[in-house]
């Protein structure tokens, strides 16, 4: 009778009245043997992502403009796990040096994180609103991604390996919620990932986005004139999103356990852009 070749698939132990595979008790760090670099690491959601990935054995570069704050978290986390560089991502020469240092720090780049980010203030009609401003986010929001990228993927294409991660927004999918300059930007993000991931595929290089929804960061509250006190309406009861939310989407795209999702936008908004309140058939029932 034909047999099939068949692997074992692990080794983990099973319970053996359900037979369900055992979680160890002492699970591997998820980016163990990785390096990181996190734009815009310094502070906010970014801050949250080095946490966490140090957290899971990863070494992380933060580059950012901010270096009093990104030399605080080295100080705190340890310089062997963490280190900075002043980088400002709309320069390309300092995020060519930013890449570099990172190559001649550890040897490699595993992962990506295109985070840094800035809005503008609300000015409701466009014409009131300055092409100055609206090239200044632009420069920062999507240029700066553009460089990220372009020098991750420098580096990452001899390898034939890396995941690539942009902090996007719900303004990537939606309209109306915030600036022009930001909405153009977050939606310009996400064409820049498709675009790379369709052309990385073949140096397995993954390339995607993390789409948060409100977080009560300086940025949000700011942009909102809001303190972070304030309730802010979410689609998911008495449900709170915060930067860990994000951190925990971004480490999952970082890791190998999402090794076959590429040019994705992954909404971590609670369901809040597929609701349409003009319906308010679930609404109402809030
Ligand atoms: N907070 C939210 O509600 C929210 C929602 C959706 C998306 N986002 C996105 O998340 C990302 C992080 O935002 P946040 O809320 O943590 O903001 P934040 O202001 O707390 O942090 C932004 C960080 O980026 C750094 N930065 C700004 N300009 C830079 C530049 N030119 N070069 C290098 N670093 C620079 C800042 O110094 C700061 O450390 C941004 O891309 C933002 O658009 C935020």
């Amino acid at each position: 009778m034909f047999q099939p070749h068949i692997k074992p698939f692990h080794l983990a132990p099973r319970d053996k009245f359900s037979g369900i595979i055992m979680a160890s008790s002492t699970p591997k760090p998820r980016l163990e043997n990785k390096v990181a670099i996190i734009t815009g690491g310094a502070h906010g959601i970014g801050e949250c992502i080095v946490r966490t990935f140090v957290k899971h054995g990863a070494k992380v570069v933060i580059i950012d403009i901010n270096d009093d704050l990104g030399e605080l978290i080295c100080q705190e986390l340890g310089a062997e796990l963490v280190s900075f560089v002043h980088c400002d991502v709309t320069i390309e020469s300092d995020v060519e040096n930013a890449i570099n240092t990172t190559i001649s720090r550890h040897g490699q780049l595993d992962i990506m994180v295109n985070n840094a980010g800035i809005i503008d203030e609300p000015k409701l009609s466009i014409l009131d609103n300055d092409k100055t401003d609206f090239e200044r986010v632009v420069s920062v929001n999507l240029t700066g991604v553009f460089l990220g990228t372009k020098h991750a993927a420098r580096v990452m294409i001899p390898k034939c390996s890396g995941s690539i991660i942009t902090t996007a927004s719900v303004a990537s999918i939606t309209g109306g919620c915030t600036t022009h300059a930001y909405t153009s930007s977050k939606h310009g993000v996400v064409g820049l990932a498709k675009n790379v991931a369709a052309e990385l595929g073949k140096y397995q290089i993954r390339v995607n986005c993390i789409s948060p929804y409100f977080i009560p960061t300086p940025l949000a509250l700011n942009f909102c004139k809001l303190d972070e006190n304030a309730s802010v309406y979410s689609n998911l009861k008495d449900k709170k999103l915060g930067p860990q939310d994000i951190a925990n989407a971004t480490l999952f795209l970082a890791s190998d356990e999402s090794e076959y999702i590429s040019g994705h936008n992954l909404l971590v908004d609670g369901g809040y852009s597929v609701l349409n309140p003009a319906f308010g058939l679930f609404s109402g029932t809030r």
